[in-house]
């Protein structure tokens, strides 16, 4: 059984009396430990199928599948708690606390959750030693350069422990090499830690660097 399947997935916009068929009947598996990335034009839709992927948004029409659980049947509650448990997200923009160190934001998503604050801190540490930022764990946003925010977001979404990670155009802010560093590391987060990803990227070298690739077009994905 697949780990994340879409099945038949309606997505629309509303907006001055027009509408915008986003989503056009998606449909797609993926399995657990695959790295996939996704492609598509400016305004194609990639955002908003991640986050139907991850649910921060529900679709007009259309089913997800997690592990066979039926998501969209559950209810607000339900689902915000699947997706804390389950999923763990990285942005364009890094959305970091400015105000906090390093290893408190990596942290933080522990701590609200009331996990035991010694063994949260302790796997904060380990995230940012993986990402390779062992050394600046007490610095804060504003004391990092963009490719190393990016690290620390990433060590962020990893700290819950998901079973997937969804990105969306992570390295969008990034020069291509610190880019594609970002993409190293989540091959590497992908293999080490068997997380399930799915990268949506502009960056077609990027892209074909990821063992599976989608392409969305025409409210369609299909495979790149
Ligand atoms: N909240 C919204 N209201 C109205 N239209 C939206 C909204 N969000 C996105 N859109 C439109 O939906 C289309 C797809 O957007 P998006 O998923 O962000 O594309 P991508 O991430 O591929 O650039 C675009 O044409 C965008 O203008
Ligand atoms: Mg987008």
């Amino acid at each position: 059984m697949a780990l994340l399947s879409i099945h038949n997935v309606f997505k629309s916009y509303f907006l001055h009396g027009k509408r915008i068929d986003v989503l056009r009947g998606v449909s797609l598996d993926i399995e657990k430990g695959e790295l996939v990335s996704l492609i598509g034009a400016s305004g194609a839709g990639k955002s908003t199928f991640l986050h139907v992927l991850g649910t921060l948004d529900i679709p007009a029409a259309g089913e997800l599948r997690f592990d066979g659980r039926n998501v969209f049947a559950m209810n607000d509650a339900e689902i915000a708690d699947f997706r804390n448990r389950t999923i763990g997200f990285v942005f364009q923009s890094h959305y970091l606390l400015p105000e906090f160190t390093a290893l408190e934001n990596v942290a933080m998503p522990a701590l609200v959750q009331r996990r035991d604050r010694a063994q949260s801190y302790a796997y904060a540490r380990e995230l940012l030693e993986r990402v390779g930022l062992g050394s600046r764990v007490e610095h804060r946003p504003g004391e990092l350069s963009g490719g190393e925010a990016q690290r620390v977001a990433l060590a962020r979404a990893l700290v819950l422990k998901p079973a997937v990670l969804l990105a969306d155009e992570p390295t969008g802010n990034l020069d291509p090499a610190t880019g594609e560093g970002i993409h190293q590391l989540l091959r590497e987060v992908n293999r080490d830690l068997g997380i399930t990803a799915v990268v949506v990227t502009h960056n077609e070298v990027l892209a074909r660097s990821m063992p599976r690739r989608l392409r969305l077009v025409a409210g369609q994905v299909t495979e790149a």
